[in-house]
């Protein structure tokens, strides 16, 4: 017989689904440091409706989302929850997990109980005009980031998500892999991919700022797969021979540079010291990938 709730850590038999779910919420009166805005609960399991899945979370991944929610800047996630779903007073956060389907609503048929998902961050209304007309979902007014505007997401035992969401998880990823892969996948493939005169082709030079932090790990298999040469921008050099393990071409050490800044707000003497470092910094690309050749793309990730 199902239980109403299970401990963190055990799943109850596939399929059923218990009443209660532990779950950590966010609520508008303890809004501030994220050290303090989470809080574990005891919650009702959401209720299922058309098109939708509740996934059993394996592993869930962190974004930067999770600590502007937890502050309430740039605005009140809990009270603005209301906008694609029945309005809670909690707000669950989480915008990208791997788990395993144990409930699919009517109107279902990509995913039965049972399947193990990546879930992504990307929600929205599949049946949206412009998106059935082949416009990208992104532009969708309909379109929202699951467990930041839309609620319910992945820091529970349990999520609603729509399948639009989830890809069938990969045998060779593990669980924390696969919760960890969609967010910066999909935005590093989005600033390779689809911006004209941007796409990335076969021999480009791509500079990766922040290359060892998560875009830019991502971005070095990614660069490589299209058959470019990713060079890498990082604070140190233990970070950038991480970065040569990853697959990248080599690596400048930004912190051996300081003509950083806005050259409108410069004097004179400080704008030659800007081009001088430019220059140095530019050699410094040609030395890598071996020709006088400028990168094509430079995907920032900077935080
Ligand atoms: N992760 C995602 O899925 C995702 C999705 C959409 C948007 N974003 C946005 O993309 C940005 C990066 O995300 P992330 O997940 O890659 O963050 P991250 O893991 O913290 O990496 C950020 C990188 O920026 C570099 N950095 C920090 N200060 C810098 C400075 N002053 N100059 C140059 N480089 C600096 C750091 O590398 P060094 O100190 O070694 O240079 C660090 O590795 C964030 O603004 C995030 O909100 C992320």
């Amino acid at each position: 017989m199902v239980k109403d709730i299970y401990d963190v850590g055990q799943l109850p038999p596939l399929g059923e689904l218990p009443k209660y779910m532990y779950a950590w919420t966010i609520r508008t009166d303890r809004l501030g440091s994220p050290n303090t805005a989470f809080k574990q609960e005891i919650v009702e399991i959401p209720k299922l409706k058309e098109g939708e899945m509740i996934i059993a979370n394996r592993m869930a991944g962190v974004n930067y989302n999770g600590v502007w929610a937890a502050l309430g800047k740039p605005k009140n996630v809990v009270e603005d929850n209301g906008d694609y779903d029945e309005r809670q007073d909690f707000h669950i956060c989480g915008s990208e997990t791997s788990g395993i389907v144990y409930a699919v609503g009517a109107g279902v048929t990509e995913f039965s109980v049972g399947d193990e998902v990546c879930v992504g961050g990307a929600q929205y209304d599949e049946n949206c005009p412009l998106i059935k007309s082949g416009e990208d979902p992104c532009f969708s007014p309909s379109y929202r980031i699951w467990g930041y505007e839309a609620n319910w997401g992945g820091f529970a035992q349990f999520s609603k998500v729509k399948p639009c969401q989830c890809v069938k998880k990969p045998k060779f990823l593990d669980w924390a892999e696969a919760a960890a892969c969609t967010a910066t996948g999909v935005t590093v493939y989005r600033m390779l991919n689809r911006w004209q005169g941007n796409e990335i082709r076969k021999g480009d030079i791509v500079l990766v700022w922040g290359g060892y932090g998560g875009i830019g790990t991502s971005a070095i298999p990614l660069i490589r797969h299209f058959g470019a040469i990713p060079v890498v921008v990082v604070s140190s050099e233990e970070k950038g021979e991480k970065c040569i393990e990853l697959g990248a071409v080599g690596y400048i050490n930004r912190k051996i540079y300081d003509h950083w800044g806005d050259i409108n707000n410069m004097d004179e003497r400080q704008y030659r010291h800007w081009v001088a470092q430019a220059g140095k910094f530019k050699k410094e690309i040609y030395k890598i990938v071996g020709e006088k050749k400028d990168p094509r793309i430079v995907p920032m990730s900077l935080s």
